[in-house]
């Protein structure tokens, strides 16, 4: 320990690493970051940062899409801010070397077995949804997905040798179950206290399991309304009425699904952040959206989801709530003054780059 240090000041120096990735996710995490550092220096938190490389970016500097650097960086921090990664460029390589490997491989390393994926409306998006408006306004729901197992992960996988043929293999012990089970009850508990549990029942037995192991679970946890249906139908339910629900809690490949169908009733995934967290609530931040390399490098890049993630990391990694409001509500007052980047513009609003936005959050901040 350097001297002039007290054991104190050491625990409090929470360290953040930026992982800006692909495509626009560097444009959206330096606006992040600009934020990162305003915050940090208005509120004396004593955070400091870091940067590495993931994704496909990091596949052409060092051959790999996780290179160990990043990994350990990663392992040593509290908390991580990921802009996104992949892109056309990588997506004829091997399947280790793709950049989505990177975001597997940060998932299941550090245990960061729950997925938050929030879905809410901005007001001032209800005519951007594709649905109906009177169907959405004032949507707020949270998906809880399973991250660490399931399908994504499952062995034995791979492909047979000598004929076409592959395969893949759906497993959840109870322990799985129930901790991700004990998340979104809590979840629950502290929103509407409605909890959705999705499965494949009729037909897969892992999903028999875990609709026993719910069940069971639910007995500690009696103020929280428990329901439980079937994938199809909840895709269906979600475009139907998706306002019928307060927390869904699924797998990992449900959760990949319906987590895609829910961000889309929001009508921009540029505002939508989420997050990862392991038992300790060590996390992993970042924006819904993708690299989107179409627009990449064009300064268009809608910086709010990233910034929102950021916050998301104050609350539930850092623990420093009152300063994620204050962010929160300083993204709020921006849009009320009609600032929008080109995704989520509309009729008498004002459209700003991704740097006038970032610029524009920072100047309600100061
Ligand atoms: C997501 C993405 C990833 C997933 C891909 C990029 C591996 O779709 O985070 O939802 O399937 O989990
Ligand atoms: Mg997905």
């Amino acid at each position: 320990m350097p001297l002039g240090f007290s054991m104190k000041e050491m625990k409090d120096n929470k360290r953040i690493l930026v992982l800006p990735g692909d495509g626009i996710g560097p444009e959206v995490c330096k606006e992040a970051t600009t934020i990162l550092e305003l915050v940090n220096e208005i509120h004396s938190l004593n955070l400091s940062f870091s940067e590495a490389l993931v994704g496909g970016s990091a596949y052409e500097a060092t051959g790999e899409p996780l290179p160990q650097d990043t990994l350990k960086a990663a392992r040593e921090s509290d908390a991580i801010l990921l802009g996104a990664v992949g892109g056309p460029k990588w997506d004829e390589l091997d399947y280790q070397y793709r950049p989505e490997r990177a975001l597997l491989g940060l998932r299941s390393e550090l245990d960061l077995f729950a997925n938050f994926r929030p879905a809410i409306l901005s007001k001032y998006l209800t005519s951007s949804s594709s649905l109906k408006a009177n169907n959405v306004e004032n949507l707020d729901l949270l998906i809880i997905r399973e991250l660490t197992g399931g399908i994504y992960f499952g062995e034995p996988r791979g492909r047979t040798e000598g004929k076409k043929e592959a395969f893949n293999t759906m497993i959840y012990n109870q322990d799985e179950i129930e901790r991700i089970g004990r998340v979104a009850f809590e979840a629950a508990q502290k929103r509407n206290k409605n909890l959705c549990s999705v499965d494949k029942a009729n037909v897969l037995e892992v999903s028999v399991l875990w609709r026993e192991v719910i069940t069971e679970l639910s007995k500690e946890y009696p103020d929280v309304i428990l329901s439980h249906m079937l994938v199809d139908n909840a895709a269906m339910q979600l475009v139907r009425e998706p306002k019928q629900f307060d927390v869904i809690v699924t797998g990992n490949l449900f959760g990949d699904i319906l987590s895609d169908i829910a961000a889309m009733m929001t009508g921009s995934i540029g505002m939508l952040p989420s997050a990862s967290l392991n038992s300790e609530n060590k996390g992993m931040y970042e924006p819904v959206h993708g690299s989107a390399p179409d627009i990449a490098g064009k300064g268009i890049a809608n910086p709010i989801a990233a910034i929102l993630s950021f916050a998301m990391a104050l609350k539930y990694s850092l623990n420093l709530d009152k300063e994620a409001d204050n962010l929160e509500k300083a993204v709020q007052e921006v849009l009320d003054e009609g600032f929008r980047t080109k995704d989520i513009l509309s009729k008498g609003t004002k459209e700003v780059s991704t740097i006038e936005m970032g610029a524009a959050i920072i100047s309600k901040l100061k």
